[in-house]
């Protein structure tokens, strides 16, 4: 079934997902209360997006004690204690500061002492392109384990003024342990990743930074919310990940009825459908939950992904394909043997 020299099978280990877990802020925003702060409406986001409601941080909440309480789920999920990792990727868009890196704030909460850590910022594939590095890691058996986390708190850099994005996001945080294995599941079978640097312009949070530091007047206060062209995206995003998709397929000898859960980035369920209907995957095999996160960028996948396994939809064997487009531009898939 796994013929290509770049998978798995190849490598010395195989990188193996341990455990999973999943984090978000008790305050919930629906739809109604978005009706209260612009001129919008339950129905036109429903239809536009699929989304019902998103998790909101809370003032105690950061991302880095999002990310730390997924990492703790995870860890408790594989059975691991936090001393035993050896690298911790968090990728995310809303970092804890500028620097220090959220992961090593993760690292110190969870007391991760014997890890290093590091950020990785590909907007909402972060995720994806977190787990193909520590598939390297990992498989090379340079490493035993690694925990990639997912998080963000996007509502500190969404503008709740302009209501063609305000409704889209939502905060939280998804974490995945991978430990090497030698027997068993195939685990990371194949990663794949991709970046445009000319399409940053259609997805961006332009200040604070070296372009636009604290200090220097802005040519527009907008410039610290995120910036979304969302019709080009979208139009985007469906041509980039059927194409990402066919060449998992192509790499990995599979084909659509042999992958049990098709998770993508959770950007919009009419992009989800679209996709699905253009390469054949059943409502079953697609998981869509964004109706209750909303877009949580680099955390959507994780946290999906933890959710369908504590559904019961996936059983040890089961192959999983993880798909994400997001700023950067940036996209990237993974294909997973549970
Ligand atoms: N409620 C009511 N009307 C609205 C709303 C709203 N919340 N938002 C926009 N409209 C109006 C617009 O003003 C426009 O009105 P007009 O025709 O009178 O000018 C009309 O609805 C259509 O607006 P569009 O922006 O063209 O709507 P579209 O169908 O493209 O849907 C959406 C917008 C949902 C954002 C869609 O383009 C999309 O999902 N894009 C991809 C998602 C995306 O870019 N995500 C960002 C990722 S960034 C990250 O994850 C960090």
């Amino acid at each position: 079934m796994v013929n290509s020299p770049t998978l798995q099978q190849a490598a010395r280990y195989r990188a193996v997902i341990a455990g999973t877990g999943s984090a978000v802020p008790d305050k919930i925003l629906s739809n109604a209360d978005f009706t209260r702060m612009v001129d919008t409406s339950d129905e036109w986001i429903t239809t536009r997006t699929g989304i019902k409601e998103r998790h909101i941080a809370g003032q105690n909440d950061t991302t880095a004690t999002l990310a730390a309480e997924a990492a703790r789920k995870a860890l408790d999920d594989a059975g691991m204690d936090a001393s035993e990792l050896e690298l911790i990727i968090t990728g995310t868009i809303t970092p804890e500061m500028v620097f220090p890196a959220t992961a090593c704030f993760v690292q110190e909460m969870i007391g991760a002492v014997n890890a290093w850590a590091f950020d990785l910022a590909a907007a909402c594939s972060g995720f994806v392109y977190g787990l193909s590095i520590a598939q390297q890691f990992v498989s090379s058996g340079r490493y035993r384990s690694a925990l990639v986390i997912g998080a963000e708190t996007l509502s500190r850099i969404t503008d709740y003024d302009d209501r063609g994005s305000c409704i889209l996001f939502g905060d939280g945080a998804g974490a995945v342990v991978v430990k090497a294995a030698e027997t068993g599941s195939l685990g990371l079978m194949y990663s794949t990743s991709f970046s445009d640097g000319r399409g940053w312009t259609s997805l961006n949070c332009p200040a604070y930074g070296s372009r636009n530091p604290v200090g220097k007047p802005l040519d527009d206060p907008k410039m610290v919310y995120m910036n979304i062209h969302g019709r080009e995206i979208y139009q985007l995003a469906v041509r980039r990940i059927v194409e990402l998709v066919n060449e998992c397929l192509e790499k990995c000898d599979l084909t659509v009825d042999q992958i049990k859960m098709f998770i993508p980035h959770q950007m919009n369920a009419r992009i989800i459908e679209s996709v699905g209907k253009r390469l054949n995957f059943s409502d079953e095999q697609t998981f869509i939950n964004i109706e209750k996160f909303g877009n949580t960028s680099a955390a959507s996948i994780p946290i999906a992904l933890d959710e369908c396994r504590r559904l019961g939809k996936l059983q040890q064997g089961d192959i999983i394909l993880l798909v994400a487009f997001g700023g950067g531009l940036t996209w990237g898939a993974n294909v997973i043997q549970l």
